[in-house]
């Protein structure tokens, strides 16, 4: 795998591989990676010839009071992690490399509509940051296919709208969320949890398969969001939102609508910010009932 720092260099790689009629693949992070983001290099393989990977800790993604600063900065283990995951390429930049005419001079780019709601209402210009960088990275790059994880959803959706307004011929390809043992989806910020924290922070995952289970079995939204959030507050999280959306628009959904839904959990645990979601499925594998060892799945809530 070679690491490449600056534009130039990039396209010169990816201008060989082109010239061979190969088929590039994109995977954007922002480093300290871990399982979650090696399943997406996996994932962009089945769908590439040859694989390029951004670590790039992009400043204008974070709020002023957010962890810009101490964000993990590890790309040394990052480089030997995606060499030995397949990845051809990684391209680590300088902020000046992303940012020219430094960051409150760049273009911006905005997505509407999908970048409103939820994460959009509690952390301004965040999917700004993201479309921004992401459409650099996609004209750095120009790949046939970018892997994205659905762990971070609704950035999915913006990305989504973001190819389709451009009309960028790229497919976007929504991976599965990697978790730990205890169903902790696995995050960079994960780290900044104490060992009771991270032991207590699975509970997030069983809230949302209760949500699943929940709507499942016909609670009305409004119940089960009331339900959710009294759980998870009533075990020391500081709740963002506990909500079920429209899938495809992240909007309430209309009354009696009981199919493409997808719950949505914000919550802090001490420092720790934490995000996961699930797309409900209305018809759950059975199995589900047995491994979460619960009778019935009315039994959801109050199992917790
Ligand atoms: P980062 O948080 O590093 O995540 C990079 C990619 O890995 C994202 O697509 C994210 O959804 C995915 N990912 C993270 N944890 C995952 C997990 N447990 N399972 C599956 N996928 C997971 O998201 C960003 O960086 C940035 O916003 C970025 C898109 C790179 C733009 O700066």
């Amino acid at each position: 795998m070679d690491t490449v720092t600056t534009a130039t260099e990039l396209r010169t790689h990816i201008a060989a591989w082109r010239r061979d009629g190969l088929r590039v693949g994109l995977v954007p992070t922002m480093g300290n990676l871990h399982e979650g983001h090696f399943s997406l290099i996996g994932r962009c393989r089945a769908h590439a010839d040859r694989v390029v990977a951004s670590v790039f800790v992009n400043p204008t993604q974070f709020g002023p009071n957010e962890d810009f600063a101490r964000y993990p900065r590890t790309l040394e283990q990052d480089r030997l992690g995606l060499a030995a995951h397949g990845c051809d390429l990684l391209f680590a930049p300088k902020v000046e490399e992303m940012y020219p005419f430094g960051i409150d001079k760049s273009v911006r780019v905005d997505v509407p509509v999908v970048s409103v709601p939820l994460e959009g209402e509690l952390r301004p210009g965040h999917f700004a940051g993201v479309a921004t960088v992401v459409t650099k990275l996609f004209h750095l790059v120009q790949p046939d296919v970018a892997v994205f994880g659905r762990k971070d959803y609704q950035q999915l959706l913006v990305i989504e709208r973001l190819v389709l307004d451009l009309r960028l011929p790229i497919e976007i390809v929504g991976a599965p969320i990697v978790r730990e043992a205890n169903g902790l989806a696995m995050s960079s910020r994960n780290q900044y949890l104490s060992v009771d924290e991270r032991g207590r922070a699975g509970l997030i995952r069983e809230v949302l398969l209760g949500m699943q289970d929940a709507v499942n079995d016909g609670m009305p939204i409004a119940e089960v969001e009331r339900l959710s959030r009294g759980i998870l507050e009533g075990n020391g999280f500081a709740l963002d939102y506990a909500v079920v959306r429209s899938a495809h628009t992240l909007l309430e959904p209309a009354a009696g609508q009981c199919d493409g839904l997808v719950a949505l959990v914000a919550a802090r645990l001490g420092k720790t910010r934490l995000i996961d979601n699930l797309e409900i499925d209305p018809n759950p594998p059975v199995l589900r009932m047995f491994e979460r060892n619960h009778a019935t799945r009315a039994d959801s809530f109050s199992n917790l």
